[in-house]
């Protein structure tokens, strides 16, 4: 796997020698350019910033470290080495060699599928975009802005399928995925979780815990596609997205650490009284990232997904170590449904439950990042468990998005829910209040007194690092 970190545009997919494909993404690139300077991180321009830059595709030792001025980071294309004789994981071509080229009776949906995906990607970094004005610390600074570059690198790695497999059309939904704008009256990104907006740190750690969750799973099915290029991209793209999910759990457990503290220092549960945010706050951000994450697993029963599986495009998390025949032309899968008196476990055809069964992978993974911030609570002696909402709370997508439940899973009538919501959902206030919090700190080693420090820097770097110099 040889990598050209010199041309203009560093790649591991051979540019050099492909002239067209090269002039093509030479094309995109100041385009790109622009979209990152006018709707990527605000104010950035000038910032040094202590970011890992991918350098190579081996699993140890891809990441280089070193300070970059944000509009000069190499975003680059790199696809995770070949498999040798990989096969087709699943589906009606079960076994036959993976492809290499886009099969012509599944481009349609091959390539939905890849702007689906890339269209999440910029849509994170425009929601982000304010959140550097208001950083908690140096280090959180950074890892803001270690986010934004690598899914402008996945945005990358998604436009180079595109380029290369899909020719003209590929090139137009190129320059869409850079016009289409989160939160875009008229040209809105894809899907709705990326239309919402991220307007503080709480928000954006929920976001990274929840939704880059979301992007982990949508990429691991991505990994088992038959299409080679498209499962070799999200392999690599999956390196990188741990780090985000990192990003979130960790800054979730510094602001429960702080809430902690302040709780047994000064025997109180008044925590927004000494400046912090408490732990009934937390609960409310953690109900409405996870149920608008949950929706965009799609449908229930999805005759798309169904498809997809069958002809070999997108497979189940990991589909690789599931003890099955790969087809399930004939298996069952239980799933929540909507009965007559509230919600009842049902079995459904597992090929259309496709979606349903990665959402179920999804929040068990879920859960035990919860557990970890459960035992920081209890480690303090504190009397107060965090939980993950019933996945038929606050739905916009699939069969429960008709009814109103509660974090409980009881369905209620929508009177209820417009007396109750407020206490399951962050209200005006509690979202005012969480935003009076936001104000820069950006003193070396100081942290916002909402948020605890990390454990460890970056890097095996200390936390009192000077992670971002401003020019
Ligand atoms: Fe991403
Ligand atoms: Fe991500």
């Amino acid at each position: 796997m040889t990598v050209d970190l010199a041309g203009k545009i560093p790649n591991n997919v051979d540019l050099a020698n492909n002239p067209r494909l090269l002039r093509a993404l030479e094309q995109w690139q100041p385009a790109f350019i622009d979209w990152w300077k006018d709707m990527g991180p605000s104010e950035s321009q000038t910032l040094d910033v202590y970011l890992r830059t991918a350098i190579s595709v081996e699993p140890d030792g891809w990441a280089h470290y070193g300070h970059v001025r944000m509009p000069d980071y190499r975003w680059g294309i790199f696809l995770a080495p070949p498999e040798k004789d990989r096969v087709v994981p699943m589906g009606m071509h079960k076994g036959k060699p993976a492809w290499q080229e886009v099969p012509g009776e599944y481009r349609a949906n091959l390539r939905r599928l890849i702007v689906t995906q890339g269209d999440t990607e910029p849509a994170s970094v425009e929601q982000q975009r304010h959140l550097g004005q208001t950083c908690p610390s140096l280090y959180d600074l950074r890892n803001l802005f270690q986010v934004n570059v690598e899914e402008g690198r996945h945005l990358w790695a998604m436009v180079y399928l595109l380029h290369a497999y899909f020719g003209r059309d590929g090139r137009e939904e190129g320059e869409a995925l850079l016009e289409r704008h989160s939160g875009d009256p008229d040209k809105p990104r894809i899907l709705a979780a990326f239309n919402e907006k991220t307007p503080d740190w709480l928000s954006f750690f929920m976001f990274t815990f929840f939704t880059d969750r979301d992007g982990k799973y949508q990429l691991a099915s991505l990994a088992e596609s038959g299409f080679d290029p498209l499962s070799r991209s999200c392999r690599f793209m999956l390196t990188e997205e741990a780090h985000h999910m990192f990003v979130g759990e960790n800054g979730i457990g510094r602001i429960i650490q702080r809430a902690c503290e302040i709780m047994r220092q000064n025997r109180t549960d008044d925590v927004r009284a000494q400046g912090a945010i408490d732990l009934p706050t937390i609960q409310k951000y953690l109900n409405f990232h996870f149920s608008v994450s949950v929706d965009l697993f799609g449908q229930e029963i999805s005759t798309n997904a169904a498809n997809y599986f069958t002809e070999g495009l997108k497979g189940r998390f990991h589909e690789a170590k599931l003890a099955d025949d790969h087809v399930l032309a004939n298996d069952r899968y239980p799933i929540e449904a909507l009965g007559e008196n509230g919600i009842v476990r049902q079995e459904a055809p597992a090929l259309t439950a496709i979606n349903e069964r990665l959402r179920d992978d999804y929040i068990a993974d879920c859960q035990k990042g919860v557990e970890r911030w459960n035992r920081i609570i209890a480690n303090h002696g504190i009397d107060f468990r965090l939980k993950i909402p019933h996945r038929a709370f606050h739905r916009g997508i699939g069969a429960f998005a008709e009814i109103k439940a509660t974090p409980d899973g009881q369905v209620i009538g929508e009177a209820e829910w417009t007396h109750r919501h407020g206490e399951w959902l962050p209200s005006a206030e509690d979202r005012t209040y969480v935003q009076s919090l936001m104000r820069p700190v950006t003193e070396r080693g100081k942290m916002a007194n909402w948020i605890a420090p990390p454990a460890k820097g970056i890097n095996d770097q200390p936390v009192d690092f000077e992670y971002v110099r401003f020019g």
